[in-house]
């Protein structure tokens, strides 16, 4: 595709400050003593490394670092001195992005600490003093990839974790949803979060969130083999710090040939570089709805109170019944009390569906409209949409399973 006619509005910046795309590095490394730091120093000059730094600084000092800046593929950082560095390294895990491979150096010879840290996920645990082989042979199988050698055998690669947001029946907000729910895991969680719009005819997760498409999106669907990581930055529309959008405004003339390898062929790099892959998916029957909600780890259903959302429910439900191990159902209650007296109860609505509701949000149009006027996402501002929101967003993030999940691997 030409990207030369993309929009260049609220593209995804490529300059080194937003750390983004051209600009992710290969390797970076914080060390705390100036000993190791030459060390590191030295062999990334030796094995001549290119788009790789190396700075002097503790495990907390990584932390604020990434906030700004995009992960590097490979990162080293120092816990010595930490009294909690397993905590630490759980810190560093809600700012990395989820596919880095993560070396950690310490002054303790430990093999306890040594396993928990594999446990949090990360590749490798090193101790002082950082000899020339030792630095050679870890950055050598960290940067080709090999990890898993060092780590012990297993993966260690975290994955995103893939959202699809689906509605029951046309309007019951499931775009509303998926374009706030992104945006506050985005601004109010620090995650990096790509949303994808697949309705690409009538999509409007764009204006939702009053960005300009950028173009791309048809593309990726109907040729895979051309994705990857550059063509997905520069067809992606950033909103904020974290939010990258992928979207279409396609003719209704010219149909779109999804290739049955575009899903799969799309996520897995997403995956690789996003927290949270959310997915605002079309109702149309076919190939795609099937794949999509096999993929998600989570499944969003959004109804509302009415006979037909229920009707629509039931019949969307072999998707979604029996959920896999990896995979979880929320089910939303959107426009709660829009139609008053009429509105069907939840308790009826949990009966005939055969499952609980996770999260209601009420109807409030007063906020919604307040939001499109100042072109804002709903969760820009306080409100009763919002707290429920973050209600859904504490669901996927599972506040309590948090301390228990692996976090890099
Ligand atoms: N909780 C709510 N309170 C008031 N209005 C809402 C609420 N949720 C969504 N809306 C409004 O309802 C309309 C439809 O919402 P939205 O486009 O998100 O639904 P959808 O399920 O994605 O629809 P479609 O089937 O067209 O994709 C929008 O104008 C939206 O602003
Ligand atoms: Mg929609």
């Amino acid at each position: 595709m030409n990207f030369a006619a993309l929009p260049t509005a609220k593209r995804a910046p490529s300059d080194a400050a937003h750390g983004t795309g051209a600009s992710r590095e290969r390797f970076t490394a914080f060390l705390a003593d100036e000993a190791s730091e030459q060390a590191v120093r030295q062999c990334v000059l030796e094995m001549a490394l290119p788009n790789s730094s190396v700075h002097r600084g503790n495990i907390a000092r990584v932390v604020t670092h990434l906030q700004s800046v995009r992960s590097p593929t490979a990162l080293m950082v120092d816990v010595s001195g930490s009294e909690l560095p397993v905590t630490e390294i759980h810190k560093l895990a809600e700012v990395c992005e989820p596919g880095v491979s993560v070396v950690v150096v310490g002054d303790r010879n430990d093999v306890g600490l040594y396993r928990n840290l594999v446990r949090a996920g990360v590749a490798d645990y090193i101790v002082k003093p950082l000899t020339r082989s030792l630095l050679q042979n870890v950055l050598t199988s960290q940067l080709e990839g090999n990890a898993a050698v060092t780590a012990g055998g297993f993966a260690h690669q975290k994955l995103g974790t893939v959202v699809a947001v689906v509605g029951t029946r046309g309007g019951v907000g499931a775009t509303t949803i998926a374009a706030n729910l992104a945006w506050y895991l985005a601004n109010n969680e620090t995650r990096r979060v790509a949303l994808v719009d697949l309705d690409i005819y009538y999509g409007d997760v764009a204006l939702t969130l009053n960005l300009k498409v950028a173009g791309g999106l048809r593309e990726v669907l109907e040729n895979p083999t051309r994705i990857d990581e550059l063509f997905l930055e520069r067809a992606m529309v950033l909103s904020g710090k974290r939010l990258y959008v992928l979207a279409a405004e396609e003719r209704l003339d010219v149909p779109v040939r999804i290739d049955p390898e575009a899903l799969p062929t799309l996520l897995e790099p997403l995956r690789k570089q996003y927290h949270y892959v959310i997915l605002d998916v079309p109702r149309q029957p076919g190939a795609l709805i099937e794949q999509i909600m096999e993929a998600a780890g989570i499944r969003v259903i959004v109804a509302d109170q009415t006979a037909h959302s229920i009707r629509d429910a039931v019949r969307l439900r072999r998707f979604f019944d029996a959920p896999q191990a990896n995979q979880r159902n929320v089910i939303v209650l959107n426009r709660s009390g829009e139609l008053g007296k009429t509105d069907i109860s939840q308790k009826v609505m949990s009966e005939t569906l055969g499952l609980a509701i996770d999260v209601t949000i009420p109807y409030h149009p007063k906020s919604i409209i307040a939001a499109a006027n100042a072109g804002n996402a709903v969760v820009a501002s306080k409100g009763p949409v919002t707290t429920a929101i973050q209600e859904l967003a504490s669901e996927l993030v599972g506040r309590r399973e948090v301390k228990r999940r692996r976090l890099f691997g």
